[in-house]
């Protein structure tokens, strides 16, 4: 399998077949015990990693499968494109892991359970943060076909398209399924192909990699010689990175001393890259991808580094603790029953902010002319330009408000 290409984001409302539908196109795989899962780096940052393929000899849409025999007329099939999942839990409380998830979202599929009205609510608050986040490339799946009439797969087709009216999947293809019974997966498969390319790769540009998970992969009882050190996990949004490499991690470790508190960026080196179920020696720009590194895996353990970036020592943009952010809030709170209107920002008010991977507080100290200054509890590495999705707490949970723009 090649290293993945791109990331496809599968966003929408809780139980609507997010997870049926991963395992409807991943196919079943031979390779499970693969040298990789022996040696314990079996990496699953989002579900799974698939290969589309297509029948050289079939007519589209039934050329499309993720299996090596066409299930059609039964010939072998050719790789067309190595594709990673990325989670997006469903439920509302798992907003902003969401949104981290939805930084490293090359494209995503929005899935919309056909027995049930649309839009529900996380449906709604989904699609607000692809708009927000500013994910163009949307396939609309639409579920769960099995358990309804035709007339109501029609009439909750007029349902999508009203509700998607004026966002960024206004255009997107709508395509019926039953992820369940295997239904038009082949259609599927082909609209992803068409409608989520694989991005423009900046390998040459400075690396960045944005840490989605961190892990320590040592059992219980390794001895000295077994134990291996911190792994990352993530996607690289551009540049490239080799075995061997000497990398920094930012903003790194937090060090308390003197009653005072500073981020100190992390050095280590890469000791193997994990891309899909290959291991390779070179790893570039689009899927997930697991770094080894030298790393005490005590800093890698339960994901402590989600949100930090990994690049060339020197080369990676500021650790800031606050920033200057323009604003372009959102009308109305969506993913609620009760859509009250959206009141302007105040100074001393805290907001969930998610840049890139990282969540963090940022605690406002000005607003004026519609530009925001905050005060960050916890660093982020980033670049001025760099989008901010903003969460506000209203009745006990963080609710999307809005996006910012650093500037300064
Ligand atoms: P979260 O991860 O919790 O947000 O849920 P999900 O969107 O991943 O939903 P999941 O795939 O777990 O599916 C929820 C339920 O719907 C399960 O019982 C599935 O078996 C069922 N389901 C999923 N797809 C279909 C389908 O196409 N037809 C039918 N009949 N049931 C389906």
């Amino acid at each position: 399998m090649a290293q993945p290409s791109l990331n496809i984001g599968m966003v929408g409302h809780v139980d609507h077949g997010k997870t049926t539908l991963v395992k409807a196109l991943s196919g079943v795989w031979t390779d499970t015990h693969s040298e990789e899962i022996k040696r314990g780096i079996s990496i699953r940052l989002g579900y799974a990693d698939t290969v589309f393929r297509k029948c050289p000899t079939c007519a589209e849409p039934d050329c499309y499968s993720v299996e090596k025999k066409c299930p059609h007329c039964g010939g072998k099939t050719e790789e067309a494109k190595t594709v990673s999942f990325v989670d997006a839990p469903g439920h509302e409380t798992l907003m902003a892991t969401m949104l981290s998830g939805a930084a490293i979202m090359d494209g995503a599929m929005l899935v919309i359970a056909a027995n049930e009205k649309c839009p529900q609510p996380q449906t709604k608050e989904h699609l607000m943060a692809l708009n927000i986040i500013g994910i163009k490339n949307v396939v609309i799946v639409q579920n769960k076909i099995d358990l309804v009439s035709r007339e109501r797969v029609l009439e909750h087709y007029k349902e999508i398209k009203e509700f998607v009216k004026g966002t960024v999947a206004e255009k997107a293809p709508i395509i019926p399924i039953s992820a369940q019974q295997n239904i038009n997966i082949d259609a599927l498969i082909q609209a992803l192909d068409t409608y989520i390319p694989v991005p423009e790769h900046k390998a040459e540009k400075e690396t960045q990699m944005l840490i989605a998970r961190s892990f320590d992969i040592n059992h219980p009882g390794f001895t000295y010689e077994e134990i291996k050190g911190g792994v990352i996990g993530g996607t690289l949004t551009q540049g490239t990175f080799k075995e061997g490499d000497d990398v920094e991690i930012r903003p790194g470790l937090k060090i308390t001393s003197d009653g005072m508190t500073r981020w100190e960026p992390i050095q280590t080196k890469i000791t193997e890259i994990h891309a899909g179920k290959s291991k390779v020696k070179k790893a570039l720009p689009g899927g997930l991808l697991a770094l080894g590194t030298t790393l005490d895996p005590f800093l890698t353990k339960g994901d402590s580094l989600t949100g930090q970036v990994v690049g060339k020592p020197g080369t990676l943009p500021p650790t800031r603790d606050g920033f200057l952010m323009k604003l372009d809030l959102l009308k109305r709170v969506v993913g609620v029953t009760n859509e009250a209107e959206i009141n302007e920002i105040k100074t001393s008010e805290p907001l969930m902010l998610n840049i890139g991977t990282a969540t963090t507080v940022g605690v406002v100290t000005s607003v004026r002319k519609g530009v925001a200054e905050v005060k960050l509890k916890r660093p982020v590495c980033v670049e001025n330009g760099a989008h901010v999705a903003i969460s506000r707490r209203i009745d006990s949970r963080w609710r999307l408000i809005g996006v910012g723009i650093i500037e300064d």
